[in-house]
């Protein structure tokens, strides 16, 4: 089917995510992907500056998770994990535990971040209820925090970050604060803590990176307040590695750079290598054994219908492989020193409120942006995708970006903002 077929046929019957379809500009059609690439069907070609919200770690079209997914496609695309189990599921999950520090030992599929929180949250809630502790049903959650879309998770966002404030009012009500990152902080959490302790089921963060909601920076020391918190008030402490995990903030995982073992971790993004949906709720032995039981009420009664697809957890297992064999944490920490070099000048440009660099994440902050719109189709004219949220321009590319294609990144960064037009009022 030509472009022009499928393309206009198609526009008005497809609901776009995080989009006012009224006002939103045309969005640009893609014909096909490579390496850090993107190829729109009018033949342009955009260097990638997010990597597909932060999942396509080894560059688009690998061709060596290609092999293993159509390896996967000719023998089994799928089966049901109820009462069948198969070998790249078993083998993925074995493979997580051995990676995650401490006895995080059991893994729970389902297939998007969003269900991996909520299942979080439903296994920390039901764990109190067979440890007979059945009022222990809140979390703490933290200002700048962004968890998914899905209710449960929306409930643990933070409110005021912009995403949901149709739901105001509307959402399980839960703990909101300031992230202990210091003195008075530290206190006020251990106050509201110490209010509420008797009916917290746990605290919920994304460790060292703060994504969606605004993509804030914070430290190893923070987290370890955090697991001495929730250790103290006996809480379960989750931690959300969707965005953070694999490589992005330049360890495997961000609860490394703390020496935190949490009790439970959420992981999806780049665990398929950005080809497939795949999540995972990893919870330590202690909290399985909360559900370990002759009686079958204390099982956990989720089952999400693709959990476990054959062909994302090769993809994943994949993915693992290229981690062993590729210098991907070499790579993000290149890209660092690179990202932080040549967004520098940033600095000095007017309207720039702060220049961070952590692992292969990049965040200029601005006073404000102007028109978001007009911001994003610049960037595409100068030959990049980059997508601008908030008063955030950032950049999480592959891990594999040439370093002549990341400086066009940046460079095309540096120049769009000395134009003055992110600055300018909407
Ligand atoms: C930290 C974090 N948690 C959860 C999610 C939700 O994941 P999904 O969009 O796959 O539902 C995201 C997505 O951006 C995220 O960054």
């Amino acid at each position: 089917m030509d472009r022009k077929h499928w393309y206009e046929a198609g526009l008005d019957h497809v609901w776009l995510p995080y989009t006012q379809m009224k006002v939103a500009r045309p969005p640009l059609a893609v014909a096909r992907t490579e390496g850090c690439r993107i190829v729109l069907a009018d033949g342009r070609e955009l260097i990638d500056g997010i990597a597909s919200w932060w999942t396509a770690c080894h560059g688009y079209n690998h061709p060596y998770l290609r092999q293993a997914v159509e390896r996967q496609l000719a023998t089994m695309p799928h089966v049901m994990l109820g009462g069948l189990v198969h070998e790249q599921a078993l083998t993925l999950a074995q493979r997580l535990t051995g990676l995650l520090p401490g006895d995080l030992d059991r893994v729970f599929f389902s297939e998007s971040g969003s269900v991996a929180v909520e299942i979080a949250m439903k296994m920390a809630q039901q764990c109190w209820i067979n440890r007979g502790e059945p009022k222990r049903t809140k979390f703490v959650a933290f200002k700048g925090g962004y968890h998914g879309d899905t209710m449960g998770a929306m409930a643990v966002s933070d409110p005021d970050a912009g995403m949901h404030d149709a739901f105001r009012g509307l959402l399980p009500e839960q703990v909101i604060v300031d992230l202990p990152s210091d003195a008075a902080s530290g206190d006020a959490l251990e106050l509201v803590l110490a209010r509420h302790a008797e009916n917290i089921a746990g605290l919920i963060v994304e460790p060292l990176v703060q994504g969606a909601g605004g993509m804030h920076f914070h430290d190893a020391a923070t987290l370890q307040r955090l697991r001495a918190v929730a250790d103290r008030c006996g809480a379960l402490l989750i931690f959300d590695e969707i965005f953070t995990g694999f490589g992005r903030t330049g360890s495997m995982f961000a609860c490394e750079q703390a020496g935190v073992v949490p009790d439970m971790v959420t992981l999806s993004k780049a665990l398929s290598g950005g080809t497939l949906p795949l999540a995972a709720t990893v919870a330590r032995r202690s909290v399985f054994e909360a559900f370990w039981s002759d009686d079958p009420q204390r099982a956990l009664m989720h089952g999400p219908t693709y959990m476990g697809n054959a062909l994302a957890c090769a993809a994943a297992n994949a993915s693992l492989d290229l981690f062993e064999r590729e210098p991907r944490l070499a790579q993000v920490n290149g890209i660092s020193r690179q990202m932080a070099r040549e967004l520098a000048p940033c600095r000095d440009l007017p309207g720039v409120k702060d220049v961070r660099v952590k692992g292969a994440i990049a965040v200029i902050e601005m006073q404000q942006i102007g028109d978001i719109h007009a911001l994003r189709a610049r960037f595409v004219e100068e030959g990049v995708f980059i997508r601008p949220f908030g008063a955030i321009i950032y950049l999480t590319p592959a891990f594999t970006i040439e370093s002549h294609e990341l400086s066009r990144l940046t460079g095309a960064i540096v120049k769009v903002v000395g134009e003055g037009i992110a600055g300018g009022p909407g």
